[in-house]
């Protein structure tokens, strides 16, 4: 596929994920968003104990998007959408004014090679595009088990203008996610948009 088609997919994909997204966003001025919600064992939990907030879970791979909303179907969580997307492109499709008020970032896939570090979701411009996004105060929560990939996250937050690493690294919920199951050791850190 050449540049220009992959191009061209990709905003195909933006403008009909910016339709759904018009949809299920209508309204409303500001969501909790899990990238990368896998199955959905932490965003369906967690809608259910905050029925206050509307939550977005997205998620690359589609079988996953379909059981994380019958997880949330089961636990009566009606303020919880699943959506299959890439964060990029999800956060490119959000409607105009609406805020990211909480994001939430767990066991993201790691990239231990060099080669491959450019493929980690974490990079400056990643958390710049978030921050964009976000609301004055809203809060990012980061958690794995791969502790270069904590540091390296440590790191690019230090180094950021837009968000400020929290003293508390705690998180509003606790709930075990599918990949913390099989993974119990890990680090976890809070960001606060500046
Ligand atoms: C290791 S799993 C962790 C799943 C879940 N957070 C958990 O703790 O059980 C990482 C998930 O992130 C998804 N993912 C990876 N890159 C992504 C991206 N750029 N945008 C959205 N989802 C992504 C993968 O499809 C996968 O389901």
């Amino acid at each position: 596929m050449s540049l220009e088609q992959a191009l061209a997919r990709r905003n195909e994909r933006i403008s009909k994920l910016g339709a759904l997204c018009g949809g299920i966003l209508c309204g409303r001025e500001k969501i909790t968003l899990e990238i990368g919600c896998g199955k959905g064992h932490y965003l369906s939990a967690y809608a259910a104990a905050f029925p206050n907030e509307f939550c977005v879970g997205i998620d690359l791979i589609s079988d996953r998007i379909r059981d994380a909303a019958r997880r949330a179907k089961n636990l009566n969580a009606n303020n919880a959408a699943f959506i299959k997307a890439e964060a990029l492109e999800f956060l490119e499709a959000m409607p105009e004014g609406i805020k990211l008020e909480k994001i939430f970032i767990f066991f993201p896939d790691p990239w231990p090679k060099a080669k491959h570090h450019k493929r980690r979701l974490i990079h400056k411009e990643f958390l710049d595009t978030l921050r964009r996004h976000s609301e004055n105060g809203a809060r990012l929560y980061f958690r794995t088990d791969f502790f270069e990939y904590f540091e390296w996250t440590r790191d690019a937050i230090a180094e950021s203008a837009v968000w400020e690493l929290s003293p508390d690294p705690e998180l509003p919920f606790e709930t075990v996610s599918q990949f913390q199951r099989i993974l119990p050791d890990f680090s976890t850190l809070s960001a606060t948009a500046k």
